[in-house]
């Protein structure tokens, strides 16, 4: 089935076989060079997160295994922001389960700050704040004593705790339900202390699957403020997330991947290019024209929305036949407004994930 709005269902005419697109980041090394031209030594800081040929698969009785994931590898820069993106089902949470210890990787390897997860995982915990996608908030402990607990894990407590768990209750709108039992809150408000008790802690490197899931858009806004402070402070911040445009906003890098493989990895521009030829139209008509909806959609659009007299669709064509398409569709009523853009990240997303399918979007 189709994810993205609209309800039009087609088959992508991008491509027949599937292709994996890679654009690596480069690591950031430092290159020394000593006496003259023959020694080249190199000094490269490690990543905050190594993953090489990452594979987890799952048994199921009478079925084939599933291969959640399926041989990724990437690496993390400290300080950077990384988008684990995919849609359902492929592979995000497993993958973060693997890095933060909970899960055994069934071969491949991954390490944090250079401990290895599956050999240290203790050492790994230590150096890690995890918000899992299901929410985990101690549900007998008051809103302050779920962020002290959490605290007191990683060895911080007395009045430093408690001032810095007051300032965060305030910051996360929590201060009047302090003394309250999570099991009394919202759902919603329950995230909030979830996500409010990874800043308790220092810990070099944070995951968020789905961190802003439940949250209401204000809330959600001072969380994302929040998370690039922290990574300009130095921590690594790896989250997955649904919603496309938190990953466009805040993600240094971002890894796509689909039934456990990365079909494109790389900062947003790099992913953009990658994409080229992809074009965004909205145009805005005084009455919707019949049968507009059925015309764009024999297009094959990567999108098709249609709100109102407002058509959104995007499309992988020539730039002249774009304007063309606007030209005609100009004739088929009045127009009101028109936009044409390049391509978003929710299209470079649909696009690709298609691509990776074979091309179809069924
Ligand atoms: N404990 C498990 N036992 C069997 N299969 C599992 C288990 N955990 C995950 N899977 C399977 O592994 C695949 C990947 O699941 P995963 O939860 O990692 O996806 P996801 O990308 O996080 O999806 P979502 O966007 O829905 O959260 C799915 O096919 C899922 O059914
Ligand atoms: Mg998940």
């Amino acid at each position: 089935m189709r994810r993205a709005s609209g309800g039009v269902r087609h088959t992508s005419r991008l491509s027949n076989a599937p292709r994996t697109p890679h654009v690596a980041a480069v690591p950031r090394e430092s290159t020394l060079a000593f006496s003259g031209f023959t020694s080249l030594i190199r000094l490269t800081m490690s990543a905050a997160i190594e993953v090489h040929e990452l594979v987890k698969t799952f048994k199921r009785r009478a079925q084939p295994e599933v291969r959640a994931v399926d041989g990724l590898s990437f690496e993390v820069q400290r300080g950077a922001i990384f988008g684990l993106l995919g849609p359902n089902g492929a592979g995000k949470t497993t993958t973060i389960r693997i890095l933060t210890t909970l899960a055994q990787p069934t071969s491949g390897r991954a390490s944090i700050m250079g401990h290895d997860v599956a050999r240290h995982p203790l050492e790994v915990r230590k150096r890690i704040g995890v918000v899992i996608q299901e929410s985990a908030a101690e549900l007998f402990l008051s809103v302050r004593d779920n962020l002290l607990t959490f605290a007191r894990f990683y060895g911080v407590s007395g009045p430093a705790a408690r001032q810095r768990a007051e300032g965060i209750m305030e910051e996360f709108g929590l201060a009047p339900e302090a003394s309250r039992k999570a099991q009394d809150l919202s759902g919603g408000f329950r995230r909030r202390v979830q996500v409010a008790k990874m800043f308790m802690v220092d810990t070099p490197v944070m995951f968020l699957d789905e961190f802003s899931t439940g949250m209401d858009p204000i809330l959600k806004r001072a969380v994302m403020e929040r998370l690039r402070q922290e990574a300009r402070k130095g921590r690594t911040i790896v989250l997955t997330t649904q919603i496309i445009s938190e990953a466009e906003e805040l993600c240094d890098e971002i890894l796509i991947v689909n039934a456990g493989k990365q079909i494109a990895r790389g900062d947003l521009n790099a992913l953009k290019l990658l994409s080229a030829g992809v074009y965004e139209l909205s145009l805005t008509f005084d009455k919707l024209p019949a049968g507009i909806e059925a015309e764009l959609a024999a297009r094959h659009p990567i999108r098709l929305h249609i709100s109102g007299n407002t058509v959104e669709v995007a499309l992988k064509e020539e730039e002249e036949n774009v304007l063309r398409l606007v030209h005609e569709l100009g004739q088929r009523g009045h127009v009101l407004r028109v936009e044409v853009s390049g391509a978003s990240l929710e299209d470079i997303f649909v696009e690709l994930t298609q691509r990776a399918r074979g091309g179809s979007a069924e």
